[in-house]
């Protein structure tokens, strides 16, 4: 049987559909270690500046130890009933105490409760959240170690632009998940504050010691404003805010290992493990994962905007639309943890197929930039020589003729300029090795990428 704690100033029974409406157990269950870990830090506290005797506090913390681990054997069964975990373990805690149990809530509020613990629920989920962030980078950091020198194409507008390589492109992506890593980072620091001793929203009468608490959960400082400790979701809204950025650079990768699965580029072919078959199609191989990565990013930012919107309305101080933070906050890192979780074997396990990239580099002009700056090199004006190389590109589209292996005479009637050497100039590989301009898509560039992820990496 489920107790009403605040059984009191109400004497009917709530209505049975009012009730399941009211809880929040179903979802906030997960947060049971949380939970006892906190009263376990209040229940010390009491007994430290006398507010309850040393022995109770102690019989408290004992009870509240055997409540966890009979919660982790199976022994103890969360009982659905509750209205919240709070109460759940409240309410245990006295049918096996007795009147020692009731003394726990003294100089508390569930309102200071719900929120330290949040708070230190996503504290942990932030630290697996960012390990989970490392395996990606790690995954993508040694594929792009194994294509240092795999030539393809680079895109602008989706069109074809100048020759890369495979590695740089990779290296790209784990620049944009490194700074998900220091988001949520800088993110935790402000989470990481206590909000417990704030009680219902003003504080308490009792002499308690909010430090001691903070400390003993880990916590680096305090809320400073009882108000505000209660009140402030600002940490989940800001956990969804690094989830969506991160949400959104999973799905451009997503995006892109899609278009290179595709047999239109066919610059990848994911493994089977990662890859669905059609039920109509034989010749299928779909890369679902990659597309689910992607359609789960608009579900994450729906959730981020959900809290944004209930919170944009509340007056101060708690109110109970803020129940309603949870299942936004918990499906945002389930999801993210599911997709972080996929990406990285994902990666790890695709074949990469260098002879389609290098074939695709070979079509389309990407080295028309470098016919221009040899035309540059040799004395002419930037905008002439981009002149004259559009014309020869012209010219060799309409002759079906490609950059490579146009005549020197050729070129020579549209420059002087031109020589022998221009061939090597603006051979791919010649393309690649000479962008060495820092941060450029050359070996050496490349190199000092990996070199840098990595380090980042073993932080
Ligand atoms: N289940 C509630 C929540 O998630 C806990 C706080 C309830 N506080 C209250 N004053 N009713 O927000």
């Amino acid at each position: 049987m489920a107790v009403k704690m605040w059984a009191g100033r109400t004497a009917g029974a709530t209505d049975k559909l009012a009730d399941d409406f009211n809880s929040s157990i179903r979802f906030d269950q997960r947060m049971y270690r949380e939970d006892i870990e906190g009263s376990m830090a209040h229940a010390a506290m009491l007994g430290a500046k006398g507010i309850i005797e040393q022995s109770e506090a102690e019989a408290l913390i004992d009870g509240l130890g055997a409540i966890l681990a009979d919660i982790e054997s199976g022994a103890l069964e969360i009982n659905l009933e509750c209205e919240d975990i709070h109460m759940f373990v409240e309410q245990v805690l006295t049918e096996r105490l007795g009147d020692v149990g009731k003394k726990l809530h003294t100089a508390r509020s569930r309102n200071d409760q719900v929120a330290l613990d949040l708070r230190m629920n996503l504290r942990k989920e932030t630290d697996e959240v960012v390990a989970l962030i490392k395996e990606v980078v790690g995954a993508l950091v040694s594929v792009a170690k194994d294509n240092k020198q795999t030539i393809m194409p680079g895109y602008t507008h989706l069109q074809r632009a100048q020759p890369i390589t495979f590695a740089h492109h990779l290296l790209a992506y784990c620049m944009m998940l490194l700074r998900d890593i220091s988001r949520f980072s800088d993110m935790k620091a402000r989470m990481n504050v206590s909000p417990i001793g704030c009680c219902a929203l003003a504080g308490t009468t009792y002499d308690t010691d909010r430090y001691f608490e903070a400390e003993k959960l880990g916590f680096s400082d305090i809320c400073l404003n009882s108000i505000d400790g209660v009140s402030d979701r600002d940490f989940c809204v800001e956990f969804m805010n690094c989830c969506s950025i991160l949400m959104m650079h999973l799905s451009r990768l997503s995006e892109e290992i899609i278009l290179w699965s595709s047999w239109e580029f066919k610059f990848v072919e994911l493994s089977d493990a990662y890859t669905t078959g059609s039920s109509i199609m034989p010749q299928k191989k779909n890369p679902d994962m990659a597309e689910l990565i992607r359609g789960k990013t608009g579900r994450v930012y729906g959730d981020m905007i959900a809290l944004l919107t209930t919170l944009k309305g509340l007056p101060l101080a708690y109110n109970k639309d803020m129940q309603e933070d949870k299942e936004s906050v918990f499906d945002a890192v389930d999801t993210v943890k599911m997709c972080l979780g996929i990406a990285a074997p994902m990666i790890a396990t695709m074949r990469v197929i260098p002879e389609n990239m290098k074939k695709a580099a070979q079509e389309g002009f990407i080295n028309a930039t470098d016919l221009a700056d040899y035309l540059v090199k040799k004395g002419m004006p930037f905008r002439s020589a981009y002149k004259i190389s559009g014309t020869i590109v012209a010219k060799c589209i309409s002759e079906k003729l490609v950059l490579e292996t146009l005549p020197i005479e050729e070129y020579k009637a549209f420059s002087e300029l031109f020589e022998d050497d221009i061939y090597n100039e603006i051979s791919l590989e010649t393309c690649v090795a000479k962008r060495i301009s820092v941060g450029g898509t050359s070996l050496e560039s490349a190199e000092k990428q990996i070199e840098f992820v990595e380090s980042e990496l073993s932080k």
